[in-house]
C-alpha cells in the first residue's frame, strides 16, 4: 500500500513520464517473451539461426518464415490492460514518452501515439540491400505453422530480398530513434520500466541515463530483473495487474 501511495504521488507531481516497455507488456496478450524459461522464444529457438544478418543470408526462407509466423501471432492478438493503461496515462501527465523494445504494434492499437520502437517493427519490412521500405505485406490471417519456411519477397526498387524490419543481434539501433529515447531518458522526471529483463543494451541503458539525470526510476515486473538495482522502487506483479492500479490512485 505504501508503495502504491509513493507512486501515485510521483505520478501526480510528474511533468515528463517515460514508459520503457519490454516483451512482458505483451505477454498477457499471448505473445511469447524472449528470456522467460520454457515459454521464452530464445528457450525454444536459436537466435543465432534466426536473428542475425548472417542467419538471413544463410537461410532467408527460414528467417522470413519465422518472422511471418510471429507477425501472424501479433495480428491475432489484442492489446491487454497494460497497453491500455499506458495509453491512458498519457492523458494524466503533462508529457509522456513511450519507448518500447517490442516489435509488435499493440501499444499503437491500444491508442498510444508516437511510440518509439527501439528494435524496429514486425510490420515494417525493408530491403536487405537498399533498405527501401516494402509495402506488400499480407495483412490477412493465414495459417502459418511454427517454423514454416517462406521465401521473402523481392524489393520493388532494387530487386534485393526483403527482410523483417527488426533490429538483429550485431546490428546498431537506428540512430535517430536511439537519440530520441536517450534524450527522453535524460529529461524525464519519472521512468516506469515495465516487463523487460533489462539484459539488452543500449536499450537497458535508458534506465541508467534516467537515474543519473535525477529521475525517479520504478521497475514493474513479476520477476527479478537486471534493472532492479538501478530502480528507486520495484513493484512485483504483472503489467496488466499493476499498471491499471496506477490509474486508480
Ligand atoms: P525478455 O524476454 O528478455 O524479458 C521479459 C521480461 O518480462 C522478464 O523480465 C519477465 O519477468 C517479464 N514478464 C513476463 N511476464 C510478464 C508480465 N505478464 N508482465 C510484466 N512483465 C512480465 O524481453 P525484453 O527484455 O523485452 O530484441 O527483451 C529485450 C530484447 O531482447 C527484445 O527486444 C529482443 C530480444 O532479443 C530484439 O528484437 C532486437
Amino acid at each position: 500500500y505504501r508503495e502504491a501511495v509513493m507512486i501515485a504521488e510521483a505520478l501526480r507531481n510528474c511533468r515528463h513520464l517515460l514508459v520503457f516497455s519490454g516483451a512482458g507488456v505483451s505477454a498477457e496478450s499471448g505473445i511469447a517473451t524472449f528470456r522467460d524459461a520454457l515459454s521464452g522464444l530464445w528457450a525454444r529457438f536459436d537466435p543465432a539461426r534466426l536473428a542475425t544478418p548472417e542467419a538471413f543470408l544463410a537461410d532467408p526462407e527460414l528467417v522470413w518464415g519465422w518472422y511471418e509466423w510471429r507477425r501472424q501471432q501479433v495480428l491475432r492478438a489484442a492489446p491487454n490492460a497494460a497497453h491500455r493503461a499506458i495509453a491512458e496515462l498519457a492523458s494524466r501527465v503533462p508529457r509522456l514518452t513511450l519507448v518500447t523494445q517490442n516489435v509488435d504494434d499493440l501499444h499503437e492499437r491500444a491508442g498510444s501515439q508516437a511510440v518509439i520502437h527501439l528494435h524496429g517493427s514486425l510490420h515494417a519490412p525493408c530491403c536487405f540491400d537498399c533498405a527501401a521500405p516494402y509495402a506488400g505485406l499480407d495483412t490477412e490471417l493465414s495459417e502459418p505453422e511454427q517454423g514454416r519456411r517462406l521465401p521473402p519477397p523481392y524489393c520493388g526498387v532494387c530487386g534485393g530480398r526483403v527482410r523483417p524490419g527488426v533490429v538483429w543481434f550485431g546490428e546498431p539501433l537506428p540512430l535517430a530513434t536511439l537519440e530520441a529515447a536517450e534524450q527522453a531518458a535524460k529529461q524525464c522526471d519519472l521512468m516506469l520500466v515495465v516487463g523487460t529483463a533489462g539484459a539488452v543494451y543500449p536499450a537497458a541503458g535508458l534506465a541508467h541515463h534516467a537515474r543519473a539525470a535525477g529521475a525517479r526510476v520504478v521497475v514493474l515486473n513479476p520477476a527479478p530483473s537486471a534493472l532492479d538495482e538501478v530502480a528507486h522502487q520495484v513493484l512485483t506483479g504483472t503489467a496488466a495487474t499493476l499498471l491499471p492500479q496506477l490509474l486508480d490512485d
